[in-house]
């Protein structure tokens, strides 16, 4: 249990503008502020944050919710961690008994020993790398061989693992680290597929290789990348450490925290392919540097990026694979809007050999010369030198126009498709054509995509606030009618409470608000919501009239099992109106006129829901009749609940089969 007390302090002197602002830059629309989206790669400001009502709406995502939802999301803790978060931030002092420590140690305990164990590790190899008679009898000299010095290994904290099977995991275990804790840090693996994790069944991930730790922005150690050197084995080259719970591959950047002052200064980053390019550059003094290690570059990554700068330079091998690996991903950068060159290194050259070989002024040089937008390198490998092969020129045309339709600016997609048509002699009329085709394209697909998402949020929703998706109810034969009933009746009561939520406290007539008069009828008529989920949800708020004598939207906003539906709702009103950014206020109260309609209408279904469900009960009860008593007893009831539900279904408006 969180205590009240905390929460609503916590309202009280954590504004919502001010938590947001925090992370996003905040402009004042009107009575609202607007900025750009965190949770996913905004172009213009979509969120709106209203300080009135304590909540922030992405109107393009749908993310949205208050304070702990923006810090659950943003910082990826559980509800009490956020709140955790929130009261050591504001120095709101936590009581014992006030937050249930053991759901909050669980999680944080899981995450903190991790981090704990990454950390051992990183100490243990970068110890052994100096120290152990391996290290330097076989691998210090191996990177010394190289031209890798000792302040760039302690730079990049570069070390050795263990040589044995389990080197590691016994100095963990002897260190006082879980087995589990070790297997969770993604440092030790099961050899077999047995349940649990028992330690003779673990060995080392990383044996007999250079490791490279992979660190945070903030210089966390997350994971390792190691590098094998022995030339007569089978195994890869490169092993990397497993996602785990503190490492999401597609959000982190080898060389970040150690490149991203120079990233600032320079305002540019070079992107290379390797930990070696990386390590090598930086040493050379071209400290702007950082690698994807081996993915993709994702959209994730790229927003990283453009935390630090706006312009990146691929330095890629020149051979197929390299060229390749560029092209891939040319479109994800230009897709975030970051301004994108490519350098090609000679084949068989890497950035790193390259810098060994001619020194940093030669590389400079060479990648000042070399470096091109990506019309140029497409122009370079599609076409080549045969400029005069139409095939070849349609082609390279197709190529270059796809990835200029993944650039969000307009002048910049103008500009670019003016260069493409003076340097391939086509008329701009046709590239424009051709781009607005993949923009087409990618437009459906997005929404595509986007449809799939809302269908999924929209069921997990919905299996958030009510059931009707797990409600099962007690009788055992289950006909699909009944089924369809089950369903439709959830989705009343998710009607009913989505009208709640925005009227409450409006007027419903003389003597009742919206939210009394709905309890009224729900007591009286005796049709609460009958999914649980649903029936605490209502039942909660009930109480909260009863005792408070008044109930708004704010209570659904500060009520952590209602607050992301509440904050949903409103977004998915204003979605609907043009004016939303101007109108954040007034929309939501005079948008609905017909509100009084509405909760008579949301109540008849439930109703009417109700009616039905007896009527089936009824017939039922009359199929299984031993008497004939019992038989017109039925009819009767039938002939009643008819009545009824004829009555119903005039004031509805529509005719029910
Ligand atoms: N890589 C990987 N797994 C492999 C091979 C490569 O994850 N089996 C990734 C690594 O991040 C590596 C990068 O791809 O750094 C580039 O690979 P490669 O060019 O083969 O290695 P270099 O970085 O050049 O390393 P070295 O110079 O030591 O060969
Ligand atoms: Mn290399």
């Amino acid at each position: 249990m969180i205590s009240p007390e905390i929460i609503n302090k916590l309202f009280d002197i954590a504004s919502i503008e001010e938590v947001v602002g925090e992370y996003v830059m905040l402009k004042r629309a009107g009575a609202n502020y607007k900025g750009l989206c965190p949770f996913h790669d905004d172009k213009s400001p979509s969120m709106s944050v209203s300080p009135s009502k304590g909540i922030f709406k992405c109107f393009s995502c749908g993310q949205g919710g208050n304070i702990f939802q923006f810090i659950m999301e943003h910082e990826g803790l559980s509800y009490p961690l956020a709140i955790k978060h929130l009261a050591d931030k504001y120095n709101v002092p936590i009581e014992e008994g006030q937050i249930d420590v053991t759901e909050l140690k669980e999680e944080a305990r899981v995450k903190e020993g991790v981090y704990a164990c990454l950390e051992f590790a990183r100490k243990y190899f970068y110890e052994r790398l100096n120290e152990s008679q391996d290290g330097k009898v076989v691998y210090k000299p191996y990177l010394l061989e190289r031209g890798i010095a000792q302040q760039t290994i302690d730079t990049f904290s570069i070390g050795l693992s263990g040589t044995q099977r389990t080197d590691l995991l016994d100095e963990g275990l002897k260190n006082g680290y879980g087995a589990q804790q070790l297997y969770d840090a993604g440092l030790v693996k099961k050899i077999n597929d047995a349940e649990g994790v028992i330690p003779s069944n673990l060995r080392d991930t990383f044996i007999e290789r250079i490791v490279f730790p992979i660190f945070s922005v903030s210089g966390k150690v997350l994971g390792f990348g190691g590098r094998i050197i022995k030339k007569d084995t089978k195994a890869p080259k490169y092993l990397n450490s497993p996602e785990t719970v503190v490492y999401e591959k597609r959000k982190e950047l080898y060389g970040l925290s150690v490149g991203k002052n120079d990233i600032r200064l320079k305002d540019r980053a070079f992107l290379v392919e390797g930990y070696m390019d990386v390590v090598s550059l930086n040493q050379s003094g071209v400290e702007n540097v950082i690698a994807a290690s081996g993915t993709a570059f994702t959209e994730e990554q790229a927003r990283l990026i453009k935390r630090f700068t706006h312009n990146i330079t691929m330095l890629f091998d020149g051979d197929v694979a390299g060229v390749n690996a560029s092209l891939k991903h040319i479109k994800t950068l230009l897709a975030a809007d970051l301004n994108v060159e490519v350098a090609l290194f000679p084949p068989d050259e890497d950035p790193d050999s390259f810098i060994q070989k001619r020194g940093t002024s030669a590389f400079k040089e060479y990648v000042t010369e070399k470096s091109q937008n990506f019309i140029g390198l497409i122009a370079e490998v599609t076409l080549g030198n045969q400029k005069n092969d139409p095939i070849k020129k349609a082609e390279t045309a197709r190529s270059i126009a796809e990835n200029i339709a993944a650039l969000p600016d307009p002048l910049k997609r103008a500009a670019f498709i003016n260069e493409t048509a003076n340097l391939l002699q086509i008329p701009e009329r046709v590239l424009i054509d051709e781009v607005n085709k993949f923009k087409q394209e990618n437009r459906k697909q997005k929404e595509q995509e986007q449809r799939r998402e809302e269908r999924i949020q929209e069921k997990q929703n919905s299996s958030d606030t009510s059931s009707s998706y797990n409600y099962v109810p007690e009788f055992t034969s289950f006909t699909t009618a009944e089924a369809l009933l089950v369903d439709k009746k959830s989705y009343q009561e998710q009607d009913l409470l989505k009208t709640l939520i925005l009227f409450a406290d409006q007027e419903f007539d003389e003597e009742h608000s919206v939210a009394e008069y709905i309890f009224k009828e729900l007591q009286e008529e005796e049709i609460w919501p009958v999914s649980k989920e649903f029936e605490t949800v209502f039942k909660d708020a009930y109480a909260y009239l009863l005792e408070h004598k008044m109930l708004n939207e704010l209570y659904f906003i500060r009520n952590p099992s209602t607050s992301k539906m509440a904050a949903g709702i409103l977004s998915q009103r204003h979605k609907l109106s043009p004016g939303w950014e101007d109108n954040f206020e007034k929309i939501v109260k005079t948008e609905d006129d017909n509100y009084k309609h509405q909760v008579v209408q949301n109540l008849n279904y439930l109703k009417l829901n109700h009616i039905e469900i007896l009527m089936k009960e009824n017939q039922e009860k009359m199929k299984c009749a031993e008497t004939e008593q019992e038989v017109l007893h039925c009819q009767q009831y039938h002939a009643v609940l008819q009545e009824i539900r004829k009555k119903i279904t005039d004031e509805i408006g529509t005719v029910i089969l």
